[in-house]
Parts: structure tokens; C-alpha cells; sequence
């Protein structure tokens, strides 16, 4: 929890005087638990009557915040005390208050009365708007660390670098891309929120014999202006045939001399010629990047997805060789004798454990790994990145277990991070087609759910749009939207069926749902005769005409209970790397606004009722829209 009002209740108002009087001997060390105690998330739950403040000794022992430096006997001290001086403290609080503190079994327990709860909670988000949970929120938190004097907590300020999506260029951008693609951009945007500064980068597959075939195939059945037109499906389209075609070559040869097969010789020549600098290969290869960015870049832009930095697998096959001098000149490098494949064999000094792992093949080109290599220490020369992600499938970990230990055994202390934190993998979509068939472009996918998002509007008369434009706009934004919160909604290891039935529907757990919510929100506050002006004397030192502290319904305050808790969500989900807890955050936001908004009327009801009560829809909708922007959502405000 770290909603700064509640905090700044507890710690400078009723109770900070009765910490001093009993921790006055710690100084410091209360200081410090303070802060700890505005950023420690709060896990335990209990009754809603008084929505308590959690903090368990566990998290403040295991607290990022506790400097390196204090010995662990001492933080256990300081635990105990906290827990002696509760009761004191406890003693000493008047019987009417309703705000009781105790620590029992090192659970520091702060539990206000609702009045004072839902005040701080609503008048926070008010007060920060957009930034509410947000880096503006985390801003409004950082004071100088009492005692190492440090200004930020871990994982703040640092450069962090996020690689995902990276498809292939003339190969189907597939449902293990797509997932890529809404992680990474949630990871990115987490890191943001935690005011890291986040590069962005698309590793592009643009390298390899796929290329070779494409250039045969162009030249026989090419299509200038289709290429033009739908670059990638056209490209996809010439990849498909050429396999088949070398397929029933072989078949004719009943699977022998794979080598001697004339088209796929043809291929490899046509690569090698890529390698070795023809220009007009080159020009071709070129081409067919340059016009598949263009057209991917359209589809980023419907998901919400930007890159800081294009890269691809090209600008690494020479560098590549440097890499292989590098780990020859360590000793590492062996050839294979009947191969001639060279590979690195060596000690992982994390894992201890023996890898081995080619890096080039027979002809001495490189390979996927070879150049994965060469680009990581390329990036962090050019990025110096405190921290890197690669938001890839699971099915490809051998590889980054095998690229990290390498790069380990060459010297590279900064590898020795968790696989986990570097390889950010993700499970495995099933199901994921169009009408058009399974092999999954980007495009039919959008284009899919749009269509038949608009059938689900016209059918169950579900919109008050009129204007077929708009209906068109709001139709795919949230057939985009139920995409996406398909997708995130699930653990990154656990694959999942993709079911277009279920993922348009407007109840349950789904994104149509949240935009719903997001929209049923934006007109209540449009529809209702109070201008949303009025709502700013609830900011920060503004006198409010009518007091928040008849919020006392049950509906309103499990709502702000939850609002509070946005913090904790984001930075769950930044620390385990997991989009999901920012989606079902936003699932029970979603419900427990729409049972309020059934429950509390705003429309004719008296101004000392009605805008309290907007204020807190008004809230739900800011941190609605914030979390939808977090996992790349633009919220809709009708439909
Ligand atoms: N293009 C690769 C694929 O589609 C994914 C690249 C992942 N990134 C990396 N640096 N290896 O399988």
C-alpha cells in the first residue's frame, strides 16, 4: 500500500506523535520502517469495516528497502521493538478513535475507520489524476533514504531494455509473436511507471536461408505490386509454395539427395549471394524488409505498440565472427571433425553445468545464437543496460540458457542475473486463427475481431452509436482490446486456448468488459448536471463544500479499497514480470464499480450525496483508464 494521504495521516498526524514518544530511542530505524512501510505492498485481506494497513515482517525483512548494510540481528531488533512499543502505543490511543494499530507475530497492523479510509483514498486519486499509480505517483513517495541516502528504491532509475515481438520477415507472424508483442509492451511500460528509462527494441528475423527461397521463388512467381501492396502475406505466400515445392521434389526423389535438389540449391545459392554482398540480392532483401516494417509498423499502431529501435538478426552475421575470435581466443572453440561445424564447449560458472553449443556451421556462417550473441554486446556497449529483457516463447530457453552461460564463462559478470529476469518466457497459445485459416497474420487477426465485434454490436443492439464510422473505430478498438486482455489475462507460463466466442462478451472477464465499464463510467459523469469542475474541491488543499465521509456503504468502500491497492498491482506485476496481476486488478475494479454504480445513485440525488459519489466514480474511472494504458489499452468513453 502507499497511498501518500493515508500514510501522511498515519505517520504526521494522531499516530506519528505516539511512534516518537515510544521509538524515540530508534530514531533512525523508525524513519526507515516508515519508508519501508510506504512501499511494502500490503497482501493480507480482512473484514471491510475497517480496511486495515498490513505490514508483515516478513516483507519489511525481505524489503528491497532496508539497506544492504544493516545486519540482519539488527532488523530482527528492530522488528521486535516495533512489536513491544504497538501495545504501548496501542494504550495510549482515545477509545472513540477507531484507528487501532497492533503487531502481533511481526504483522504490524494499522486499521482506520472508513471515513478517514475512503477520504484519503479518493482525494489522492483525485489530486494526481493520470499520474495516480503511475511514476508521478511513485515520485510523490521518494525521500532520500534515512539512512544509506539513497533516493531510490531498488529497480528504479535504471536503464532497462526490453526486446520483444521480433518476427521473421517472410514467415508468419504467429500467436507466439503476438504474445510477445503485449508482454513486452506491459513490461515496458511497468519499467516506466518505476521511472526507468526503457529501450524498446524489435529484433527483427531477417536473416537466413528463408531469404534464398524467397529470392528463387520471387523471381518465378513474384508480384511487384503486390509485394507493394500486402508485402507480408504476399512474402508469406511465395514461402509457403517454394516449401511445397521443394517438398514434392523431394518426395520425387523419394527423400534422398536432399542436397542435389535443384530449387533448394538454387536457395542456398541465392543466401550465400546475400552474404557474400550482391547487390542486387541485396537490394532485393531490402526491399522486402523495408515494405514488411512499414506494414508491421500499421498493425503496432492499432495494438498501442512502439519501438524505440528496430534491430534484426542482418546486422549481426559479420559481428557474429568477432564473437567466434573472442571465444577462440578464450579457449573455448572446437570443430567438430566430420562436421566441421565449429562450437563452444564450456562451464556454465553459475550452473556448473557443461554446455555446448555450435556457433558456426560447416560453410562458416553464423548462427542464430552466434548473432544473438553478437547483439547483446553490441546493445550493451551501445544502451549500457542495467538491465535486459528478451521477451521470447518458452520452447527457445535451451537458447538463452546457452547464450547466457556463455557469455558467463567469456567474463561477462553483468549475465549473472536469474534466467528468469533476462528470458522473460511465455507459454503457448492454441486455436489462434482466422477464417481465412491458421497461418496467423497480424492483420486477419484485427481485422477478424473487429468484424466480428461490429456482428456482436448490431446483433445485440448492445450501442447507442449511430454514426457507422464511429461504430466501425469503436468496433475494432474493442475487438483490439478483448485481444489483448485475452492474451494478459493468463499466467506467462500457462498457454491457453484462444476462443473468439468467449473473448467478445460484455460480463464477465473479458476486455469488452473493461471498456464497458470505462464507458458506462465516462457517461455517467457526462450525463449527470454536475460539471466535472466541482470535483476539483476535493484536490489537494481545497476546502470541499461537502465532506467525502458519507461514503460509508459497503459498495463504496470495498471500491476505494481497492482503488488503494492500484499501487500494489503495478508493483506486483513490475517485480514478477507478470501483466496478469495489472488485468485481474482491473477485472475487480470492474466489478466492484458496476455494483456500486448499481448501488449508488447520483442522478437525483442531493448535491451532498451526489458528488461524493461521483468523486468516487470519477476515481474508478482515472485508475480504470490508467491500468487499460498500462497493458496498451486506449480506453473508449462510448458505446
Ligand atoms: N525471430 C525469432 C523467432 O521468431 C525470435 C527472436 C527472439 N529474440 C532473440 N534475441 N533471439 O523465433
Amino acid at each position: 500500500m502507499a497511498l501518500p494521504r493515508l500514510l501522511k495521516h498515519i505517520t504526521e498526524t494522531r499516530l506519528m506523535p505516539a511512534w516518537r514518544q515510544v521509538y524515540g530511542e530508534l530514531d533512525g530505524d523508525l524513519e526507515r520502517m516508515l519508508w519501508c512501510l510506504r512501499f511494502s505492498p500490503v497482501r493480507k485481506r480482512t473484514e471491510i469495516a475497517s480496511p486495515p494497513l498490513r505490514i508483515n515482517a516478513e516483507d519489511l525483512r525481505s524489503c528491497d528497502l532496508f539497506p544492504e548494510t544493516m545486519p540482519k540481528g539488527k532488523r530482527e531488533g528492530v522488528i521486535a521493538k516495533m512489536d513491544n512499543a504497538c501495545a504501548k502505543l496501542n494504550a495510549d490511543l482515545p477509545a472513540q478513535e477507531r484507528t487501532k494499530v497492533s503487531a502481533k507475530n511481526g504483522m504490524l497492523s494499522i486499521q482506520l475507520h472508513p471515513k478517514i479510509y475512503t477520504q484519503a483514498v479518493v482525494q489522492d486519486i483525485l489530486t494526481m489524476k493520470e499520474t495516480y499509480g503511475s511514476q508521478g505517483h511513485v515520485h510523490s513517495f521518494i525521500r532520500p533514504h534515512p539512512l544509506s541516502n539513497k533516493v531510490l528504491p531498488a529497480r528504479y532509475g535504471h536503464r532497462v531494455l526490453v526486446e520483444y515481438s521480433s518476427p521473421n520477415i517472410a514467415k508468419p507472424f504467429h500467436a507466439g509473436h503476438l504474445r510477445s508483442t503485449l508482454i513486452g509492451n506491459t513490461i515496458a511500460n511497468l519499467n516506466k511507471v518505476f521511472g526507468n528509462k526503457v529501450t524498446k527494441v524489435n529484433y527483427l528475423g531477417d536473416w537466413g536461408t528463408q531469404f534464398g527461397l524467397l529470392g528463387v521463388g520471387f523471381r518465378k512467381m513474384g508480384d511487384q505490386s503486390l509485394l507493394k501492396e500486402q508485402p507480408i502475406a504476399h512474402l508469406y505466400d511465395i514461402y509457403v509454395k517454394m516449401q511445397t515445392l521443394i517438398k514434392s521434389e523431394e518426395v520425387a526423389t523419394d527423400g534422398n539427395i536432399h542436397k542435389e535438389l535443384a530449387m533448394h540449391q538454387q536457395a542456398l545459392a541465392f543466401f550465400k549471394s546475400m552474404e557474400q554482398g550482391d547487390e542486387e540480392a541485396l537490394n532485393f532483401w531490402q526491399t522486402c524488409c523495408n515494405l514488411s516494417i512499414e506494414e508491421f509498423e500499421a498493425m503496432y499502431k492499432k495494438l498501442g505498440v512502439r519501438f524505440d529501435v528496430y534491430e534484426g538478426e542482418s546486422m549481426y552475421y559479420k559481428k557474429g565472427l568477432s564473437l567466434v575470435k573472442m571465444v577462440d581466443e578464450k579457449g573455448l572453440l572446437q570443430t567438430h571433425q566430420d562436421t566441421h561445424v565449429q562450437f563452444a564447449e564450456f562451464l556454465d560458472p553459475k550452473s556448473n553445468e557443461l554446455i555446448r553449443s555450435s556457433l558456426l556451421k560447416s560453410d562458416g556462417s553464423t548462427l542464430y545464437i552466434t548473432r544473438d550473441l553478437a547483439a547483446i554486446l553490441d546493445r550493451k556497449t551501445k544502451y549500457k543496460f542495467d538491465r535486459i529483457h528478451y521477451v521470447v516463447d518458452q520452447s527457445q530457453s535451451d537458447h538463452f540458457r546457452a547464450m547466457f552461460g556463455l557469455l558467463r564463462a567469456l567474463g561477462f559478470r553483468w549475465a549473472d542475473k536469474p534466467l528468469d529476469e533476462m528470458h522473460v518466457a511465455f507459454g503457448r497459445v492454441a486455436g489462434m486463427s482466422s477464417r481465412k485459416g491458421n497461418a496467423v497474420l497480424l492483420s486477419d487477426i484485427i481485422a477478424e475481431a473487429s468484424s466480428r465485434m461490429q456482428q456482436v454490436m448490431n446483433d445485440k443492439e448492445t450501442t447507442k452509436i449511430t454514426d457507422p464510422d464511429l461504430l466501425k473505430q469503436t468496433a475494432e478498438r474493442l475487438g483490439i482490446a478483448a485481444v489483448i486482455v485475452q492474451d494478459l489475462k493468463n499466467k506467462r507460463l500457462t498457454g491457453y486456448n484462444f476462443d473468439w466466442n468467449k473473448i467478445l462478451t460484455f460480463t464477465g472477464d473479458t476486455g469488452v468488459f473493461l471498456m464497458y465499464t470505462h464507458a458506462r463510467l465516462c457517461s455517467l459523469i457526462r450525463n449527470c448536471d454536475i460539471p466535472l469542475t466541482e470535483l476539483e474541491m476535493y484536490e489537494e488543499g481545497a476546502a470541499p463544500l461537502y465532506p467525502l465521509d458519507v461514503l460509508l456503504e459497503p459498495e463504496a468502500i470495498r471500491l476505494s479499497r481497492h482503488l488503494a491497492r492500484f499501487n500494489e498491482a503495478v508493483h506486483d506485476a513490475h517485480s514478477k514480470l507478470e501483466p496478469c496481476v495489472v488485468v485481474h486488478y482491473l477485472f475487480t475494479l470492474g466489478h466492484l464499480s458496476s455494483k456500486a454504480l448499481d448501488a449508488l445513485r447520483v442522478q437525483g440525488e442531493p448535491h451532498q450525496l451526489a458528488l461524493p459519489r461521483l468523486a468516487l466514480f470519477q476515481c474508478s474511472r482515472v485508475v480504470m483508464a490508467a491500468g487499460l494504458h498500462l497493458i496498451g489499452i486506449e480506453p473508449i468513453d462510448q458505446m
